[in-house]
C-alpha cells in the first residue's frame, strides 16, 4: 500500500508577524492540522502563574512541570492544548496582558522548552492519525529546533511599526518589541530564521496574499488536494 503524502510545514516568526492567521488559513485550506506553539508556553506560564510558581525558582519550577500533564483536544483544524483539568484554558486569560508579560521568561528557561518538546513533536502523529493531509506548526523554534526536517519552512517578517498596529488593532496595549528582543536574545532556542526559511516579509500584504505566497512553496509531491 502507498502511504498517503504528509505535508509538514514550520511556521515561525515575531510577535504578531501573522503566524497564527496565515497557519489557521493555510490549514483550512488545505485540511492541515494547525499547532499554535505560543499557546503551549502561555499555558504552562498561566499554570505557574496560578500557582505561584516563579520561572527563577528552579527547584519548585522542576517539580511543578514533572506533575504537570498537557493533553491536546483536536477542533477543526485546531489543536488545542489542555492542562490537568482536560480543559484548554480560555483564549482570553491565555493572551491577557499578565501572561504577556511573563511568557517569555518562562520561555526561556530551558526547563520549560524540555518539557514541551515531546509534546510538540508528538503533535505529527496526532495529525496522521486523525486522518489531516499535513500539519501546519508555528512558534519561534519549529523550523530550527523542533521539526528540523519539515518539508517547508517559514519565516514570517513584518515592520515593527505595523505589528504594533496589528496588536493594537486587537486591543492589545503591550510592546511587541519587547518580547522579540527577549525571545530573540535568549541562549536556549533563540527566535531566528532557519537556515532553509523561506523569508517573507508581509508587511504590506494582505492575509491572502501570504497564504497564496505560501501556498506556492508547497513541495509539488506532497501538496494537498
Ligand atoms: O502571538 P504572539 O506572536 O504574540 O506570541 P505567541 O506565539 O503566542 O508566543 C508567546 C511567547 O511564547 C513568545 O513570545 C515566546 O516567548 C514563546 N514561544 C517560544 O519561545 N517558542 C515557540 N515555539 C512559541 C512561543
Ligand atoms: O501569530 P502572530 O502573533 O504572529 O500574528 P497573528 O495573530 O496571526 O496576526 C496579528 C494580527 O495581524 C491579526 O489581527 C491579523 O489579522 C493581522 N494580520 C494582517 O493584518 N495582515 C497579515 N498579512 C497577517 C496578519
Amino acid at each position: 500500500m502507498t502511504k498517503r503524502p504528509f505535508l509538514v510545514i514550520a511556521v515561525d516568526g515575531g510577535a504578531a508577524s501573522g503566524k497564527s492567521s496565515t497557519s489557521r488559513e493555510l490549514a483550512r485550506r488545505f485540511n492541515l492540522l494547525h499547532v499554535d506553539t505560543g499557546a503551549h508556553y502561555r499555558a504552562v506560564a498561566l499554570a505557574c502563574h496560578r500557582a505561584g510558581i516563579d520561572p527563577h525558582d528552579l527547584e519548585g519550577l522542576r517539580d511543578f512541570l514533572r506533575r504537570l500533564r498537557l493533553g491536546a483536544r483536536v477542533d477543526g483544524h485546531e489543536s488545542l492544548v489542555c492542562l490537568d483539568d482536560g480543559e484548554p484554558p480560555r483564549l482570553e486569560d491565555l493572551r491577557s496582558e499578565a501572561v504577556n508579560a511573563i511568557v517569555s521568561g518562562f520561555a526561556a528557561e530551558p526547563l520549560v522548552r524540555q518539557s514541551v518538546k515531546a509534546y510538540q513533536r508528538g503533535q505529527v502523529e496526532l495529525a496522521r492519525s486523525r486522518g489531516f493531509s499535513g500539519i501546519i506548526m508555528d512558534g519561534r523554534d519549529i523550523g530550527t529546533v523542533i521539526l528540523p526536517d519539515a518539508d517547508l519552512k517559514i519565516f514570517l517578517t513584518a515592520d515593527e511599526a505595523t505589528r504594533q498596529k496589528r496588536r493594537e488593532l486587537e486591543g492589545a496595549s503591550e510592546t511587541v518589541s519587547d518580547r522579540d528582543r527577549k525571545d530573540s536574545s535568549r541562549a536556549t532556542a533563540p527566535l531566528k530564521p532557519a537556515s532553509d526559511a523561506v523569508i517573507i516579509d508581509n508587511s504590506s500584504l494582505s492575509l491572502d496574499e501570504v497564504v497564496d505566497r505560501v501556498a506556492g512553496l508547497f513541495p509539488d509531491n506532497l501538496r494537498p488536494s
